[in-house]
Parts: structure tokens; sequence; C-alpha cells
């Protein structure tokens, strides 16, 4: 089975996922070893749900992973990040959308939206442009670090993604 990285050479790209319910162990694994536990083209198409663990992601680390797909932004959000989302002027903002309604209450420092630009399509790249968030660097677009639009092209913020804590440490994306 070939995994299909998005930007291979980001050195925090991890795309993990076992079976029918795929798991993702932040940190300790390789690329090689996940590349053996990727589940066949079926599963990922059918949108199995996607157990990622986040124990060990430090605050301020961004990761991916794929979902349905698709490639997903997780983000531990550091408290400078947390503070500049919730006190930013959502009302004024292209897509209106406070962070509260962005994140889980309690767990205001795990973001998971989507990865692809709204405006058509790219990648953005983390913790770059002026809002804590993302830049994407192909038509300059700039995302908060609610994933929020708030500057460039792109029409609306970065879509959520369904997902609930199974356990403190762990969450699951998609529905079973
Ligand atoms: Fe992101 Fe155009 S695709 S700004």
């Amino acid at each position: 089975m070939t995994a299909i990285p998005v930007e291979p050479n980001r050195r925090d790209f991890l795309f993990i996922a076992t079976g029918a319910v795929a798991a993702v162990g932040a940190a300790a694994v390789t690329w090689p070893m996940i590349s053996q536990f990727n589940p066949d083209a079926s599963t990922v198409a059918a949108g199995f749900p996607l157990d990622v663990d986040l124990a060990p992601m430090a605050v301020g680390q961004v990761i991916k992973v794929f979902w349905r797909g698709q490639p997903i932004f997780i983000s531990h959000r550091t408290p400078k990040e947390i503070e500049s989302a919730q006190s930013a002027d959502w009302k004024s903002m292209r897509d209106p959308e406070p962070d509260s309604a962005r994140v889980q209450p309690g767990r205001e420092q795990w973001l998971v939206v989507s990865a692809i630009c709204t405006h058509l399509g790219c990648i953005p790249t983390e913790h770059q442009g002026n809002f804590d968030g993302w830049f994407c660097q192909c038509h300059g677009s700039q995302y908060d670090s609610s994933g929020r639009i708030r500057l460039g092209p792109a029409p609306r913020n970065l879509p959520l993604v369904p997902y609930e804590f199974v356990s403190d440490d762990k969450i699951r994306i998609g529905k079973a």
C-alpha cells in the first residue's frame, strides 16, 4: 500500500491509519513504520473513523492527518494563539464565526479543521502570516489561529471536521 503525502518534505507531516478505526501516534512513528499500517484505498474512501493520539503533540505543534482522503490539520494551540483567536473581532470577519464555535468547551487548545484552502484548494502553511495561523502560498490567503479567513481571496474559514474526544488524549475523527 502506498501512502500519499501532502507535502512529503515537511517534517511534521503524519499520515497514520490502521484498519477500520485508524489510529495515530503523533510523535512515536516514522514514515516507514506508518506506511505498513495504512488502510487500503476502499477503507479510506469509506471514511471510517480515524483515532488520533494527541498525547505526543507539543504545545504549538500542528500535524496533518488524512481522513476520507482529505488532509486535516490538528493544532495544539498555545495560550497566545487561543487568546488572539478569542479576542479577535469575529463579527467583522468575512466568514463571521466566534472561536468558541470552532473548538470544544474546555478543550480550547485543540483545533481540528480541513487543511484545504477555501480559495482554490491549496494546503496552507502553519505558523505563517499575520494572525498566528496559516498562510496559503498559492494566492496569499491568511487564516488565523482559529482557521478563520482574515486576508486574501479565500471566501470561507477552513471547514470544521467532525470529531469527539474518546479519552483525555485521544480524538476520533468521523463517525463510526
Ligand atoms: Fe489558497 Fe488561492 S488556493 S489562496
